[in-house]
């Protein structure tokens, strides 16, 4: 084995911070394995351009041989496994390729992972992982007064996406305990930060404010998810790499509950302060309460004592901060924003959002 990682879906939101953060805080190299779907965006890496520590494989995870061959030739130490279909509102619009991509392949993936693993000396099967990252939302919705999930919350998946998210994660269950291979799962929160494709809340509000188009809030906005900064989730995915018991699982959150509607507000008035208009009312003018998602989920929240427990990690980013940080990101890169609205981008806008009626 050499001193590789092999990263699928690297070049998305939180595969290509991961890949940002592991560059700068290891000697390791990376082979990245990404489709580039219409999230996948290699100019999130372009500042590794000529790092003889990065390649960047163009393919999919449900392609046996195109997996089989990279393992093969770049003899990687772990797999951190990303890939997926991420946006909830897209498996509502369209399921097929989340469960093509979300749990076929990831069955490619393991599938062939144990392939190469079986061959390796004792040493190196006993050094190799298999890290897959889900997600909270495999858990079902919270009530107000519920405690957080722990590891032993029981699967409830409510959308296409989180009944995938659910299936990969127990097919990477059934291959450690059927077949020992070395297999960690992370579930975290809601991630934000540089880099996320502006249809998921954060990125698009943002984006909307500082362009004063409307703020679709869906249903009364009163729905909470846990808020966790990207660069904290990609050192816990480190910990949990180097020293996460095999077999286990780790939930990761950001101990930052917060309703829709206040997310929404705060990025209003960040904006305002950081792009002041002259004679342009607040941008809280411009939320608009438009129809729910099917299904949504009222409430999300992570108890994450177990990684802090056992590996010692924690998050370091506050959400006010994190927020701040991510809004002034969105602001100072307009080149990267341009390059993302592409045709596939604008016509997602118009599915989702002309249709829904505003309430
Ligand atoms: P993303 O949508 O931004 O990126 C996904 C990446 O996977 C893209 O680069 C895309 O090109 C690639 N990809 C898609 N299908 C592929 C295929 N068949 N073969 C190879 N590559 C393929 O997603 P993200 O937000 O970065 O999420 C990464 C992982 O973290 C996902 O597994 C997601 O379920 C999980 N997760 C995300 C969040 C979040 O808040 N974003 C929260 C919890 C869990
Ligand atoms: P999202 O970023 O899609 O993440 P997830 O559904 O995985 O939690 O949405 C976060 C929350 O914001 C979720 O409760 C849905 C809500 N939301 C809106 O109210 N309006 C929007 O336009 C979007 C994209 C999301």
């Amino acid at each position: 084995m050499r001193d590789t990682i092999l990263v699928t879906g690297g070049a998305g939101f939180i595969g290509s911070n991961f890949i940002l953060d592991w560059i700068n805080a290891t000697h390791s190299s990376v082979i990245n394995l990404d489709l580039l779907t219409y999230a996948g965006n290699p100019a999130n890496l372009s500042s590794l351009q000529g790092d003889g520590r990065y390649l960047l494989g163009v393919g999919d995870i449900c392609d046996a041989e195109r997996v089989a061959s990279l393992l093969l030739l770049h003899r990687p130490r772990a797999i951190v496994h990303f890939a997926a279909e991420s946006h909830v509102d897209r498996s509502i619009a369209s399921p097929e390729p989340f469960i093509r991509t979300n749990v076929l392949g990831t069955f490619v993936l393991l599938e062939q992972a144990l392939l190469y693993w079986s061959k390796l000396e004792p040493a190196d099967q006993q050094a190799f992982r298999f890290l897959h990252v889900s997600t909270d939302e495999v858990y079902g919705s919270l009530a107000a007064d519920d405690p957080p999930f722990a590891e032993t919350a029981a699967y409830a998946p409510n959308s296409p996406y989180a009944a995938s998210k659910a299936a990969s994660d127990h097919l990477a269950r059934a291959y450690h305990r059927t077949w020992g291979l070395p297999v960690l799962t992370t579930n975290c929160s809601n991630n934000y930060g540089p880099f996320q494709f502006p249809e998921k809340l954060i990125p698009l509000m943002t984006l909307n404010a500082l362009e004063y188009k409307p703020l679709p809030v869906y249903g009364d906005g009163g729905q909470m998810r846990d808020w966790l900064y990207v660069e904290d989730h990609c050192a816990a995915i480190r910990a949990v790499l180097e020293k996460g018991r095999v077999g286990e699982t780790y939930h990761i959150g950001g101990n930052s509950e917060r309703r829709n509607l206040d997310v929404v507000t705060a990025i209003c008035d960040m904006v305002d302060e950081m792009h002041p208009v002259a004679g342009l009312a607040p941008r809280r003018n411009l939320v608009t309460f438009v129809e729910d998602r099917p299904g949504h989920d009222r409430r999300y929240a992570m108890d994450a004592s177990k990684i802090v427990r056992e590996l010692g990690w924690r998050p370091a980013e506050g959400f006010e901060s994190g927020l701040r940080k991510t809004v002034r990101w969105y602001l100072d890169h307009p080149a990267w924003v341009e390059g993302v609205r592409s045709g596939a981008y604008l016509d997602w806008i118009q599915q989702n959002y002309t249709e829904r009626i505003t309430t």
